[in-house]
């Protein structure tokens, strides 16, 4: 199955290059791809960085010949730049890349997504790190590495379709086993699972996948 190619792809000191993280998420897809039903799909990649995840999954699709619309959203300026270049560059014309802070998109839409994909900022580090608005916005999380993951989890109940699945990147500081509760304290029609586990240095990756029962 062809993905994105990093030669193809977009990034620079303002934008997230893709690493270890983000090719655990291409792989957590490609895995699940092969039971993806053939139907259209509506899918959504929060914090898109320099694209190279968005354009895996609709190569993916594609290729599965899954007829879909992909949104790729960042709250950075240069990242939503960098994910068009990337998308060109791959000749993948089914997505459309918004510039907005989820918090604010999710609040104001009613739409239901079929794939939801998100390499959140998980590092944990002192909370005033969430203030800062430059390249550290990608990997902020604050206490845990959990404040954004939990702002997140909060919309997963409104934004799930009924048969959506959801991608979310952790590492073990942000207590994988908690989010998981946590998202079905919050819907208790939700169920997730570990997906993919890597070691990469001092991270321990984990792609979490989370279906409706
Ligand atoms: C860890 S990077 C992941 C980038 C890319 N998806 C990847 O896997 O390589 C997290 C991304 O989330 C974006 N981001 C952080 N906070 C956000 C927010 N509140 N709303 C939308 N995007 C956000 C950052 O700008 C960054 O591009």
């Amino acid at each position: 199955m062809r993905t994105a190619s990093i030669s193809l792809t977009t990034y620079n000191r303002e934008v997230y290059e893709p690493s270890d993280d983000t090719f655990l998420l291409v792989d957590a897809l490609l895995k699940a791809s092969s039971q993806w039903p053939k139907r259209p799909y509506l899918c959504i990649e929060i914090g898109c960085g320099s694209g190279f995840a968005s354009c895996a999954l609709a190569l993916i699709l594609c290729q599965l010949g899954l007829p879909h619309h992909l949104i790729a959203l960042d709250i950075s300026k240069d990242a939503v730049t960098a994910t068009r270049a990337t998308l060109k560059a791959h000749g993948v014309i089914s997505a459309d890349v918004v510039q907005d802070r989820f918090q604010d998109f999710l609040s104001r839409t009613e739409q239901q997504y079929d794939i939801v994909v998100f390499n959140p900022p998980y590092v944990p580090t002192p909370d005033e790190e969430l203030q800062r608005t430059d390249i550290a916005r990608s990997w902020a999380g604050g206490w845990k590495g959990r404040i954004v993951i939990d702002q997140f989890l909060s919309y997963v109940p409104k934004i799930l379709a009924q048969e959506g699945q959801l991608f979310l990147v952790v590492v073990s500081e942000n207590d994988p086993p908690g989010i998981l509760k946590a998202l079905e304290e919050l819907d208790s029609s939700l169920s997730g699972q570990v997906l993919m586990t890597r070691r990469a240095d001092e991270e321990l990756l984990s792609v979490l996948h989370i279906q409706r029962r």
